[in-house]
């Protein structure tokens, strides 16, 4: 079937995060929410189906993942990607932050070093420092518009050349972003190979958060970390989710591969008591998206393509000041805002209070996310023109 992504859906008074914040934070109502990653579009018919028919069975008791979810993913990696994983290797949790937890808990001891690279995802900070463990930052390197992995740094970090520390590295853990929240970046094989060398000559823990593996714009190719080598594979923990995907977050379901026995071993017992697996409705929409979603995610794709070069567009002719680096995957549009000499502090505020506009802060990304926004692009096309005509009117105001 055909579906109408123009529809504009009035979440207001369903508690949405997205437009909730607008009905409670502000006093001006009429902003835009572009920031937290979902998406202002219906899902796919077969998902809401499949969950109308669960729940008019009216029974919701405890529920396992069925046989066919774990083929769908199987096949749905042996597809996708030509990677062949094994039933036992996928453990399910109600969203990939919990089982980023999990794995820094499980791997690591308090005072370990865990390594991500900045701006990223602000829960990966906090799952860090939470499970009081040091962040280190090899932070990535903007080069003509693009993001760049410093590789230098990520060996220096491991083993520094000179050292105050003990002789044993403390480092135990990376977390990678794959597809990268929210410069937007795939990393390429190439990336990936050279991250996966110094794993696993480290001795390291590879937790790849690549939930937003399957929101890729033409010319990408996402490639999980595990399936390049066994040895690769022996280090991992793959996050993966429909939530992303299908616009699902509400529901709570991911699966998690791990191929090492050991690791999974260890992981099963850190979140034992603490993390449930998804419940029935999360397992269900799980299901249906990934046997009968491709026909609106190939239409979804299109869509966020035609969004993505219309701002594009809009930015490079009427708000030239404002550098967009252009995504390769996610919905997530990271907006270089530098050259408007806004104090990097106030600029969320000016684009909330000056343009109407509800973005993420680049500065919640870390350090080198200061005078950055994060514009999410997945709404109907009438939005995001009338978010962008604001943003305009805002900076030649200024
Ligand atoms: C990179 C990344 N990881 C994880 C999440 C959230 O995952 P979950 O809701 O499954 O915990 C998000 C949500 O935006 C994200 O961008």
């Amino acid at each position: 079937m055909k579906y109408n992504f123009d529809q504009i859906i009035d979440r207001l008074n369903t508690d949405c995060s997205k437009w909730a914040n607008v009905e409670s934070i502000f006093t001006d109502k009429d902003v835009l929410p572009l920031w937290i990653a979902d998406m202002d579009f219906p899902i796919a018919q077969p998902i809401t189906k499949a969950l109308k028919k669960r729940a008019d069975h009216e029974i919701y008791g405890y529920t396992r993942p069925s046989k066919a979810l774990i083929e769908a993913i199987i096949n749905r990696m042996q597809k996708k990607y030509n990677w062949a994983i094994k039933p036992e290797w996928i453990v399910f949790t109600p969203g990939v932050i919990p089982a980023i937890n999990a794995a820094i808990k499980a791997f690591s001891n308090h005072g370990d070093e865990v390594i991500i690279q900045g701006p990223v995802y602000p829960p990966f900070w906090s799952a860090i420092t939470n499970n009081g463990c040091h962040i280190v930052n090899n932070q990535l390197k903007l080069n003509n518009g693009r993001y760049k992995i410093n590789f230098t740094g990520l060996e220096n970090i491991i083993n520094p050349a000179i050292s105050i520390k003990p002789s044993s590295s403390r480092v135990k853990m990376m977390i990678l972003c794959n597809p990268h929240n929210p410069v937007g970046r795939v990393w390429t094989r190439e990336d990936l190979v050279k991250i996966g060398e110094i794993i696993t000559k480290n001795n390291l823990i590879m937790v790849s958060d690549e939930i937003h593996c399957e929101i890729l714009f033409k010319g990408s190719k996402h490639i999980p970390f595990a399936s390049i080598t066994e040895e690769f594979a022996k280090h991992s923990i793959i996050c993966m989710a429909p939530s992303k995907t299908f616009n699902l977050a509400g529901l709570g379901a991911s699966s998690i591969i791990i191929p090492d026995k050991e690791l999974r071993d260890s992981f099963n017992a850190s979140r034992a008591g603490f993390i449930p697996q998804p419940n029935v409705f999360g397992l269900i929409a799980m299901e249906a998206a990934y046997l009968y979603g491709d026909e609106w995610l190939v239409q979804l794709l299109d869509y966020l393509q035609n969004n993505l070069e219309y701002l594009l567009n809009f930015f490079k002719q009427r708000i030239p000041n404002i550098k967009v680096i252009k995504p390769e995957g996610t919905y997530l549009v990271w907006l270089d805002c530098r050259e408007l000499e806004v104090d990097p502090i106030a600029l969320n505020i000016f684009m909330k209070e000056n343009a109407r506009v509800g973005l993420m802060d680049g500065y919640l990304f870390g350090p080198s996310g200061a005078g950055f926004q994060r514009l999410n692009i997945a709404c109907p096309r009438a939005i995001l023109e009338e978010a962008l005509k604001r943003i305009e009117e805002a900076v030649n105001k200024l």
